[in-house]
C-alpha cells in the first residue's frame, strides 16, 4: 500500500473514531427532497409526530440546531429526470415550490384547528402539571417569545445553492512559476526564530523588510513564545488537503468534515480544490523545511468542506456549528456572488445556525466568525450587500496591498471592522499549496486576508481562550491601526478613533491585539433597541428636475430620536453595531444610495450606488449594518437619508425603516473580584435578560441574557453580600488606578487610550502600554473563572461574561420530552383511522369552531418577516395568541 494512502487511512480512522458529537445528517440530493422545520415548541409536539402527520421520513435534528428538524420525500422519477436539467450554471434548483405536495400538507397541518387544539391541550395539561413550566419552556425554545408563537415554525423546502470562493479569477498566474515569492532581502529574522521554512523570505505579509512596517507586526508575538498553541481554526472551504507536509501535523481531524462529498476528511477532489488548503496555509503552514510558515505554525487546522458543489442551507447550517465546542475560529472565505448585483444573505435556519454560533458554541462564549468582505470592488459590489459579511455575528475583514493601499476588489462597507493584507500592488499571498510539498505564490483576494485575520486571533485566543466573540471585535476595533492617512474618507468617531468604508478601524495589528487581550477585561452581556418601525413613504428625489431646481442631491431624510429613557429601560450601555433595516420601491436599485447621520454627526454611508444592480424589486426589509458608531453615545436624532443622484428616469419610493442598536449592557464590565464568582444577580423583578420587542435580536438577546442561577437562596444571600462587599472594595482600588471615564469602555486607562489615538495618525510602534492596569482583574482572575467552569455544579454559578445558557443538559431532557411525546401518540383527529398516504386528508378533518376565528396576523407576520425562506406556509386564523395570553395571566399570578 503506497505511504500516502496509508496516510489518508490513518486519517479516516482517527476522524471516524474521533468523530465530533452529532455526525452530520444522510444526504441524497439525487432522490429526495428535503425540509427543514423549525419547531417552536417542543414540549408539545415532536418532529416524528410532525413527520407522521406529513407523511415524510424524519431524518434528524439539523446539526446543533435543537429547533430545526429535517424531512425528507422521495423523488418521482420524473423529477429525478427533470434534475438533470434544473441545474444553472450558478448551481441553483429549479424551483417548483408552488406546486410542493409537503409544503401544502404542511400548510394544512398548520391551519388545522384540531391539531391546534390538541397542542393547546397538551399545553394547559403540561403546565397544570408541571411547576417548573415557565423554565422548560425558556428551554425549549431560542426565544423567549417562545409562547407568542404558534408551535410550528416555518418550514423551507431546501434548494442547492452554491457559494463564491473569494480569490481573484485564476488566469495568467497557473503558468507562473509557483515554488519561488518574490524576494526581499533577508534581516536575520528567520535565524532569530529558527525558521528553516525556504519560503518564509517571500512572506512579507508576516515581516516586510521592504517596506518596513507593512506587514501584520507579528515578530514581537512569535518572541513571546505565542505561536497559537491550543487555538483551534476551521476553513470553511473547498477543502484542505492534509497530506500536505506542511499542514498534517496541524490538522485537526475531528472538527473537519466533507460536506461535498459526505465523507470524513475533507480532501481536495476537483481540479480546483487549492482555495481552502491555501487559507489554511496561511494559519497553519508548520515550521519545518516546507514553503513558508503559518501566522500561527502551531494551530490547529479542521477543513470543512462545502464549496466544490452546490449543498443545501442544512449542510451549510451544519458547518457553521461543526465541532463548535472545541473549533474556536471559522475561517470563511467565501459568500453571494460579488457581482455588484446580489443582494443576499443568510435567513431562518443559516441566521440561526449563526445566533446558534455565538450564544452556545466554545462553552457559551460564542464561535468567532470571519468573514471577507468580497471581490466585488471593481463591479461597485459593496459588503454591505452581503449578509455573511455584514452580519454582527461576524468579523468582515477586508484587503490592503503591501504598499497599504486599497485594492481596487477589495469591498468597502460601514460594516467593515478592519483590513488586512493581501494581494495588489503586484505582490501577493506566499503559502502552501494542494499537493504533498507544493508551495502557491498567488494566493489573492480578500480570501488570502480573511485567514490571517483568523490566525491572528488564534494567537489572542492562544493568550486568552476565555474572550468572548464580542470581545473579539472590540479588540479589533482597539487596535487597528490607521493605513493610508491621506485617504479622504477618513472621519474621526466620537470616540476619536479613525473610520474608512474602505479599511474599517485599520489594518490588524498582531502584537498590538494580544497585549490588549492580555489586560482585556471581557464585555458584559448584548443588549438591544430596536425602534418601531418608521413610516416614511414618500418619493425619493430622482436626478435633476430642470424646472423645479430640485435635484437628487437633495435626498429624502427621515429623522427618529432615540431618548435616553427608552434606552436606560433596557439597561443599555455602550453601543456597538447599529443596523438599519429599510423597506425601499425602486425600478433600479443601483441607482439608490442610503445614508445615516448619528446624534454626533458620524455618516455611515450604508448603501452607495451599485451602478450594475439593475434590479427592479428594490429593497425588501434588507439590514444594513454598520461598526462606524462603536461607543458613540446613541441618544439624540439619528437621520437616515435615502438619495436618488443620477437617472430621473427611473424613480422609487421610501416606505419606511426602523433603527437597531446593539451593544453592552449599562456597568456590564465592572470589575469582578479576583478568585471569586461575580457579584450576584439583581432580584428577581429586575430580569438578567432584556425583554426583547421582536425578531432576531429577540432570539440572540434572549439566549444571551438568560443567566440561569440554581443556589439556595441561603448561600445566595451570604455569598451575595460577601461578593459585593469584596465587589465594592476592588472598585474603590480600581478606582483609583484608573480614570474614571475611560471605564466606560475598556478598562485600559486614559493614557493607553491617548497613546492609541495618538497612535493611529503617527508611525507604527506609537504604542505604549502601560503596566498591567487590572493585573488583578485580567489573567489571574480568568483562569479562576475558567476553573471554576470546569466544575459541573459550580458552574452555574459563574457569571459568564457573554452570558449565553447552558445548552449540553438540556438536551438530553428534551430528547427524552420530545420521545415522549412520540409515544404518547394522541389520538388526534388527524392522525386516526386511515394511514395518512401521499394525499392530505387534513382538510377533512377539519371542522368550524367559531371560538377559534381570531386571527392574529401580527404575530404570524412576526414569525415570517424573520424567515423570508419560509416561502408560502404564511397562514391565518390561529388563535395561538388568545392562548399564550391565558398562559401568561396565569403565569403572572
Ligand atoms: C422548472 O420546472 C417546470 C415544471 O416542471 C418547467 O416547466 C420549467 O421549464 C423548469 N424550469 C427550469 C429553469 O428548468
Ligand atoms: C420559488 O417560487 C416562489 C413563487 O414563485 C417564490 O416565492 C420563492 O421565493 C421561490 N424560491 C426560490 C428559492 O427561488
Ligand atoms: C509592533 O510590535 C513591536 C514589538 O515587536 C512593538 O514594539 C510595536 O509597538 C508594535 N507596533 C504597533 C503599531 O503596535
Ligand atoms: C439587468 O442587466 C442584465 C445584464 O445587463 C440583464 O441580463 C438583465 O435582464 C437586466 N435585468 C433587468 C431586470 O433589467
Ligand atoms: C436611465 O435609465 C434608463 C432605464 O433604465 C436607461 O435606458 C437610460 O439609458 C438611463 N440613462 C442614463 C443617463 O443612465
Amino acid at each position: 500500500m503506497k505511504p500516502v494512502l496509508l496516510l489518508v487511512g490513518a486519517l479516516a480512522f482517527i476522524a471516524a473514531t474521533t468523530q465530533a458529537g452529532k455526525p452530520p445528517l444522510p444526504y441524497d440530493a439525487d432522490n429526495h427532497h428535503y425540509y427543514t422545520i423549525k419547531i417552536n415548541n417542543l414540549d408539545i409536539t415532536s418532529p416524528q409526530e410532525i413527520a407522521s402527520h406529513l407523511g415524510v421520513e424524519y431524518i434528524g435534528q439539523v446539526g446543533e440546531l435543537t429547533q430545526y428538524h429535517a424531512f425528507s420525500y422521495p423523488k418521482t422519477t420524473h423529477e429525478k429526470r427533470a434534475d438533470v436539467t434544473a441545474f444553472g450554471f450558478d448551481g441553483r434548483q429549479n424551483n417548483s415550490t408552488s406546486h410542493d405536495i409537503v409544503l401544502q400538507r404542511y400548510q394544512q397541518l398548520r391551519e388545522s384547528k384540531v391539531f391546534h387544539r390538541e397542542l393547546l391541550q397538551r399545553s394547559y395539561n403540561s403546565m397544570n402539571g408541571l411547576s417548573k413550566r415557565g423554565e422548560e419552556q425558556l428551554d425549549s425554545s431560542n426565544s423567549p417569545k417562545a409562547l407568542d408563537l404558534h408551535p410550528l415554525g416555518p418550514i423551507d423546502k431546501q434548494v442547492l445553492r452554491r457559494r463564491v470562493k473569494r480569490e481573484l479569477a485564476v488566469g495568467v498566474e497557473r503558468r507562473y512559476e509557483f515554488v519561488k515569492g518574490e524576494d526581499q532581502p533577508a534581516d536575520g529574522m528567520a535565524a532569530h526564530f529558527a525558521i528553516k521554512d525556504p519560503g518564509f523570505r517571500y512572506q512579507w505579509h508576516l515581516h516586510n523588510t521592504r517596506q518596513p512596517g507593512n506587514d501584520i507586526n507579528v515578530t514581537g508575538v512569535w518572541e513571546q513564545g505565542i505561536t497559537g498553541k491550543g487555538a483551534i481554526v476551521a476553513i470553511i472551504d473547498d477543502g484542505l488537503d492534509a497530506n500536505s507536509e506542511d499542514l498534517a501535523v496541524n490538522f485537526n481531524a475531528k472538527g473537519s468534515y466533507d460536506f461535498n462529498d459526505n465523507v470524513a476528511i475533507p480532501l481536495p477532489q476537483l481540479w480546483n480544490d487549492d482555495h481552502g488548503t491555501r487559507c489554511a496555509g496561511e494559519i497553519a503552514s508548520a515550521k519545518n523545511d516546507l514553503c513558508g510558515v503559518g501566522v500561527a505554525w502551531d494551530a490547529k487546522v479542521a477543513g470543512i468542506r462545502i464549496l466544490s458543489g452546490p449543498i443545501t442551507d442544512i449542510q451549510e447550517a451544519e458547518a457553521l456549528n461543526y465541532n463548535f465546542q472545541e473549533t474556536q475560529i471559522y475561517s470563511c472565505s467565501w459568500g453571494p456572488t460579488d457581482n455588484g448585483i446580489e443582494m443576499a444573505g443568510p435567513t431562518g435556519l443559516l441566521l440561526d445556525a449563526f445566533i446558534n454560533g455565538v450564544t452556545k458554541g466554545r462553552n457559551g462564549k460564542g464561535s468567532i466568525y470571519v468573514f471577507a468582505t468580497g471581490n466585488g470592488g471593481r463591479d461597485g459590489d459593496n459588503c454591505n450587500f452581503d449578509g455573511y459579511t455584514n452580519s454582527r455575528y461576524t468579523i468582515s475583514i477586508g484587503a490592503i496591498s503591501r504598499a497599504n493601499h486599497h485594492p481596487d476588489y477589495s469591498e468597502a462597507c460601514s460594516a467593515q471592522l478592519a483590513v488586512t493584507y493581501s494581494s495588489g500592488d503586484n505582490s501577493w499571498i506566499y503559502t502552501c499549496d494542494r499537493g504533498k510539498r507544493d508551495c502557491y505564490n498567488r494566493h489573492s483576494g480578500t480570501s488570502a486576508a480573511a485567514p490571517i485575520a483568523a490566525a491572528i486571533y488564534a494567537l489572542v485566543l492562544e493568550v486568552k481562550p476565555e474572550l468572548n466573540w464580542r470581545d473579539m471585535q472590540y479588540l479589533t476595533v482597539y487596535t487597528s491601526v490607521v493605513v493610508d492617512e491621506m485617504d479622504p474618507d477618513w472621519q474621526e468617531t466620537s470616540t476619536g478613533r479613525l473610520f474608512n468604508h474602505k479599511y474599517g478601524y485599520g489594518s490588524l495589528d498582531a502584537y498590538a491585539i494580544v497585549e490588549l487581550a492580555k489586560r482585556w477585561t471581557s464585555v458584559g452581556p448584548q443588549v438591544a433597541y430596536e425602534s418601531p418601525v418608521i413610516n416614511v413613504d414618500g418619493d425619493i428625489p430622482s436626478g435633476t428636475d430642470e424646472n423645479t431646481g430640485i435635484t437628487g442631491e437633495i435626498g429624502l431624510p427621515s429623522v427618529f430620536v432615540v431618548t435616553k429613557e427608552a434606552l436606560q429601560a433596557v439597561k443599555f450601555g455602550s453601543l456597538e453595531h447599529v443596523t438599519v433595516t429599510v423597506n425601499i420601491a425602486h425600478h433600479y436599485r443601483g441607482e439608490v444610495e442610503v445614508e445615516l447621520r448619528s446624534p454626533d454627526s458620524i455618516i455611515s454611508i450604508l448603501a452607495p450606488q451599485r451602478p450594475h444592480d439593475n434590479t427592479t424589486t428594490g429593497f425588501e426589509d434588507w439590514t444594513f449594518t454598520t461598526v462606524k458608531h462603536w461607543e458613540e453615545d446613541p441618544v439624540g436624532a439619528w437621520t437616515l437619508t435615502v438619495y436618488d443622484r443620477v437617472n430621473a428616469s427611473n424613480t422609487g419610493t421610501f416606505l419606511n425603516w426602523k433603527l437597531g442598536l446593539y451593544g453592552e449592557i449599562e456597568n456590564g464590565r465592572l470589575p469582578t473580584p479576583p478568585s471569586l464568582p461575580s457579584p450576584p444577580p439583581p432580584s428577581p423583578t429586575t430580569p438578567a435578560s432584556i425583554p426583547e420587542k421582536t425578531g432576531e435580536a429577540g432570539k440572540a438577546n434572549g439566549d444571551e441574557g438568560q443567566v440561569q442561577i440554581k443556589i439556595s437562596p441561603f448561600i445566595f444571600v451570604m455569598f451575595g453580600g460577601m461578593f459585593v462587599a469584596i465587589g465594592a472594595a476592588l472598585f474603590l482600588m480600581y478606582r483609583q488606578r484608573t480614570n474614571p471615564r475611560s471605564m466606560f469602555g475598556s478598562g485600559i486607562n486614559d493614557d493607553e487610550e491617548a497613546g492609541q489615538r495618538g497612535g493611529l495618525l503617527g508611525r507604527r510602534g506609537d504604542y505604549e502600554f502601560d503596566e498591567l492596569p487590572t493585573h488583578e482583574l485580567g489573567d489571574s482572575d480568568d483562569e479562576s473563572d475558567a476553573d471554576v467552569r470546569q466544575d459541573p455544579d459550580a458552574r452555574r454559578i459563574v457569571f459568564d461574561r457573554s452570558n449565553l445558557a447552558d445548552s449540553d443538559h438540556e438536551g438530553g431532557a428534551k430528547e427524552a420530552k420530545a420521545n415522549q411525546h412520540h409515544q404518547r401518540e394522541i389520538a388526534s383527529p388527524l392522525s386516526s383511522g386511515e394511514e395518512i398516504g401521499r394525499e392530505s386528508s387534513f382538510e377533512d378533518a377539519e371542522e368550524d369552531d367559531e371560538d377559534d376565528e381570531d386571527d392574529d396576523e401580527d404575530d404570524e407576520d412576526d414569525d415570517f418577516r424573520d424567515h423570508p425562506g419560509g416561502a408560502g406556509s404564511k397562514v391565518k386564523g390561529d388563535s395561538w395568541d388568545e392562548f399564550s395570553t391565558l398562559v401568561k395571566s396565569k403565569d403572572a399570578r
